[in-house]
C-alpha cells in the first residue's frame, strides 16, 4: 500500500510497497484512511527533535477513515463505519484511562512511565505506525474510534482527532474566569483553536502572539482577537505588561512548544545543539508575562530531556502551571456539539489539500510555512 515513510531528518517520502497492516490483537481494527493531516507535532519528528524516531516509521496521528476489518473482540464499531480516531492510543481500562486521562494511557506504551501511546509518533510513544497511509491498524478499537455523524463534513471530522480538542483543552487548563485576559503564544492551528475556545470559557480579551503575519491575520478574523507580531516588539514580555495595566495577563497559553523562535540562546541550545528538550522561548514569555497568581497552560510539546525554565519566577509569582497531551476521547462529544451548533468551524483553517503521493512536498510547505500554509490535509488515492 501507499504510505509515508520517514527516511531521516528532513527526509520523508511516499512509498507504494509498504506492508498492509494486519489484525494483531482481537481488539484491533483496520481503518482505510479518508483524510489525514500534518501537525506541528509531526514537524518535531521531521526535524529530528524526538528521540527514537526510527527510519521506516509512518507518521500521522490525525486521521479519519472507514473500518474495513475488525478483530474478534471489537463490538463498538463495525466494518463500513466511518470513524474519527483520537490521536492518543488508549486502552480504556488502566488507572489513567479510568480517570479519562486518555493521553496518559499506561497500557498502550508500557515501556514508559512518561508518555502514553500515540499513532505515528516515534518509539518513545509506543512505536505505532500512523495514519499518513492508505490503511492503518487501530488498537483498542472499542475505545478510541468514534462514528462520524452523518451531517459532519470529513474536513471538520479530521480536525476533531487532535486540533480542536487540543485547543479546547489548552483553554480549559488555563482555568479562564469571566472577563480574563488571555494571551496565546503561537498562531498555528493549535493556538488558533485555543484563542477561539478561550471565548467559550468567558474570556474578556484574547491576544495572540506570533511572527507570521499571514497567520495573525487569519486568527484575528477566525477568533476575533487582538494580534501582535513579536518580531516588531522590542520585548514581548514588557509589551504584554504594558497593555495589561502593568500587571500581566490573567492566563497565558503556550501553543508553540519545542521549536519556538525569538531568542538566540534558546534556539541554539534547544533546536541546533539539542542540549535541552527544545527551545523554551514561548514558555519563558508565558511565565514572565502572566500576572502574579496567574495560570500558564502548556500544550506546546517539549522533548523528554531537561530544559531551562524561569522557575524562580514561577515560585515568586505563585503561578499555576498546567500541561498535558490532550485527552481527545474525553472531549470529543463536546467538540461534536460545538461543531454542530456552529460555535467552531474547524475546516476553515485548512489551506492545503495534498495527495498522499506528494507527502514530501506537504511536509516541506508546512515546515517552511510557505504559501500561506496553516493546516495541510493529505488525501490517499484510495479515499
Ligand atoms: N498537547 C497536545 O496534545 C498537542 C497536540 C497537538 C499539537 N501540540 C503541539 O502544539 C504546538 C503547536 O502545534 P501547531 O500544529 O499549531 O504548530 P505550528 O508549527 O503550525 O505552529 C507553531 C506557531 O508558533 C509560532 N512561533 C514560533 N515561535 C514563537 C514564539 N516564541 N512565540 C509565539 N509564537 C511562536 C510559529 O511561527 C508558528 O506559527 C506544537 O508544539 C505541537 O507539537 C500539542
Ligand atoms: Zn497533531
Ligand atoms: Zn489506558
Amino acid at each position: 500500500m501507499l504510505a509515508m515513510n520517514f527516511r531521516g531528518p528532513f527526509r520523508v517520502r511516499a512509498d507504494r510497497d509498504r506492508p498492509f497492516p494486519e489484525i494483531e490483537h482481537p481488539e484491533d481494527a483496520i481503518v482505510k484512511v479518508i483524510r489525514t493531516c500534518i501537525c506541528g507535532s509531526d514537524l518535531h519528528l521531521y526535524h529530528g527533535l524526538v528521540p527514537d524516531t526510527r527510519v521506516g516509521t509512518t507518521f500521522g496521528h490525525e486521521f479519519i477513515g472507514e473500518i474495513v476489518e475488525v478483530g474478534s473482540s471489537v463490538e463498538k464499531v463495525k466494518v463500513g463505519d466511518r470513524v474519527m480516531v483520537p490521536f492518543n492510543i488508549a486502552c480504556g481500562k488502566c488507572v489513567f484511562c479510568k480517570q479519562e486521562m486518555y493521553g496518559m494511557c499506561h497500557e498502550s506504551n508500557p515501556q514508559s512511565t512518561a508518555a502514553g501511546g500515540i499513532f505515528g509518533y516515534s518509539h518513545t510513544t509506543g512505536g505505532y505506525h500512523g495514519g499518513q497511509a492508505e490503511y492503518v491498524r487501530v488498537p483498542y478499537a472499542n475505545v478510541g474510534p468514534t462514528v462520524i455523524p452523518d451531517w459532519m463534513d470529513p474536513d471538520d471530522a479530521v480536525l476533531l482527532t487532535d486540533v480542536v480538542p487540543t485547543g479546547y483543552q489548552a483553554a480549559e487548563m488555563a482555568g479562564i474566569q469571566e472577563g480574563d485576559t488571555v494571551v496565546v503564544f503561537g498562531a498555528g492551528p493549535i493556538g488558533i483553536m485555543a484563542a477561539k475556545c478561550a471565548w467559550l470559557f468567558g474570556a474578556g480579551r484574547v491576544i495572540v502572539i506570533d511572527k507570521l503575519d499571514y497567520r495573525l491575520e487569519f486568527v484575528k478574523d477566525f477568533a476575533q482577537c487582538e494580534v501582535y507580531n513579536f518580531q516588531h516588539l522590542e520585548d514581548p514580555v514588557v509589551f504584554i505588561k504594558k497593555i495589561t495595566d502593568s500587571l500581566g495577563a490573567d492566563v497565558c497559553i503556550d501553543a508553540v512548544g519545542a521549536e519556538a523562535a525569538g531568542d538566540t540562546m534558546n534556539t541554539m541550545l534547544g533546536r541546533k545543539m539539542l542540549m535541552q528538550g527544545g527551545s523554551t522561548t514561548a514558555l519563558h514569555w508565558a511565565i514572565n508575562s502572566v500576572k502574579k497568581g496567574g495560570i500558564v497552560s502548556i500544550v506546546g510539546v517539549y522533548g523528554p530531556i531537561d530544559a531551562l525554565v524561569p522557575i524562580g519566577n514561577v515560585v515568586n509569582k505563585g503561578i499555576t502551571i498546567r500541561a498535558g497531551q490532550c485527552s481527545v476521547k474525553r472531549l470529543l462529544p463536546k467538540m461534536i456539539e460545538h461543531v454542530k451548533n456552529g460555535n467552531i468551524s474547524p475546516k476553515d483553517m485548512i489551506t492545503h489539500r495534498i495527495p498522499l503521493e506528494e507527502v514530501a512536498e506537504g511536509y516541506n510547505i508546512f515546515s517552511k510555512k510557505l504559501d500561506g500554509c496553516i493546516k495541510t490535509v493529505l488525501i490517499p488515492p484510495s479515499a
